[in-house]
């Protein structure tokens, strides 16, 4: 099986291809990404090169996309635009790519005839007090990230339904673990805990994720792609669900910190309350989540000890400028 998966230079993207070339020592993977900051050649170095091939080009680029796909017999997409607070402060390209970029995609497979597998995520439903999301509940996301992928969702949905593509979408809850861009939560909060810096947490923290360790993701994602049905949505849900502020706490027991590096600072705009997904169906393919949070947390917070080399550049680049952007009036000294 030759495969194209787009935007497998980032963190879920990336882990998906290593997992699955090593598990399928005769499967061919094309990895079309824009290398866009979140995107990093280093982190499908681990990959055998006899069987992937990495094109730097854009998923909205009609001609690269039909290129790439040439040969391969379905596509995985996990290329977008993926940080809410980055969506909030400029969305264009959150709408370029993760909607047309969508569009472009879903356009090629159906012309190769192949199946379409979207990436998508638990932030397409909105924020829920009580119970869990499933596939059938309303789509109301909150910020301009969301949306986009909500849009992209459509699309497909509309895809199946009106020229019968072969197209179908799975929704994760908040991933964690190695090669995470320290943008995001956990990481941000590991790596300001291990070097002694303020933890911006935001608002009171009481925010609840449903938290699922990528390489379980991973593995969901082949579960899905071999025997999930054209038109239909799959759940993803992590094992347990935390309070921001309790994740941040562990990071400190595991960094050997205490509560005072913490800074309450500006809630993030529409920042919604609480994700909590059944990944029922999902379950109902074969799929389990292996990884409790107990381990995944530790493995993840060793992992970064343990590559100062993957972290370090990404601290020093486009990173501090955003992060100053973002918090430098917010926190403390
Ligand atoms: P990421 O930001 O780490 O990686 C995104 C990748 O897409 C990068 O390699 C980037 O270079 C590439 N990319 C961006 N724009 C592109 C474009 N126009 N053309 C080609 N490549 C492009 O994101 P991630 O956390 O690995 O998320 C991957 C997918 O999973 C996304 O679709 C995201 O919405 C979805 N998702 C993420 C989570 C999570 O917790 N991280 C949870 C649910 C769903
Ligand atoms: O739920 C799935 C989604 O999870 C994915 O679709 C997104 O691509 C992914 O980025 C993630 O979105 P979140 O907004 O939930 O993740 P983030 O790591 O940005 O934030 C997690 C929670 O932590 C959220 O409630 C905001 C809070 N937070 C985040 C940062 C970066 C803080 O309190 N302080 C911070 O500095």
């Amino acid at each position: 099986m030759k495969l194209l998966v787009t935007g497998g230079a980032g963190f879920i993207g990336s882990t998906y291809v290593r997992r699955r070339l090593a598990e399928r020592p005769d499967d061919e993977i094309v990895v079309l990404d824009k290398l866009t900051y979140a995107g990093r050649r280093e982190n499908l170095a681990a990959a055998p090169e006899s069987q992937i091939e990495l094109v730097e080009a854009d998923i909205a680029d009609r001609e690269a996309v039909a290129r790439a796909i040439d040969g391969c017999g379905a596509v995985v997409n996990f290329a977008a635009e993926s940080h809410v607070d980055r969506s909030i402060a400029e969305p264009d390209a959150f709408i370029q790519t993760d909607v047309f970029g969508t569009f472009v995609l879903l356009e090629a497979a159906r012309d190769a005839g192949i199946r379409h597998l979207q990436i998508s995520t638990d932030e397409v439903y909105g924020s829920i007090e009580e119970g869990s999301f499933t596939e059938s509940s309303p789509i109301e996301p909150s910020s301009p990230y969301s949306a986009s992928k909500a849009g992209g969702d459509l699309l497909v949905g509309a895809f199946q339904r009106t020229y019968g593509a072969d197209a179908l979408i799975v929704r994760a809850s908040n991933n964690y673990g190695p090669f995470q861009h320290p943008e995001k939560l956990i990481p941000l909060m590991v790596l300001n805990a291990m070097a002694g810096d303020r933890l911006p947490v935001y608002g009171d923290g009481m925010q609840v994720r449903n938290w699922l360790f990528t390489e379980d993701f991973a593995s969901a994602i082949d579960v899905v792609l071999e025997r999930g049905e054209a038109g239909e949505v799959y759940n993803v849900g992590g094992p347990e669900e935390l309070p921001n502020i309790e994740v941040v706490r562990r990071i400190l027991e595991l960094t050997g910190r205490d509560e005072s590096l913490i800074d309450h600072v500006t809630d993030r705009l529409g920042h919604d309350r609480r994700y909590s997904l059944s990944a029922e169906r999902t379950e109902g393919l074969g799929w389990r989540a292996q990884v409790h949070f107990d381990e995944g947390i530790e493995r993840t917070v060793a992992w970064y000890r343990d590559n100062r080399d993957w972290w370090e550049p990404i601290r020093s680049g486009e990173y501090r400028e955003y992060y100053e952007r973002q918090y430098g009036t917010k926190l403390g000294s």
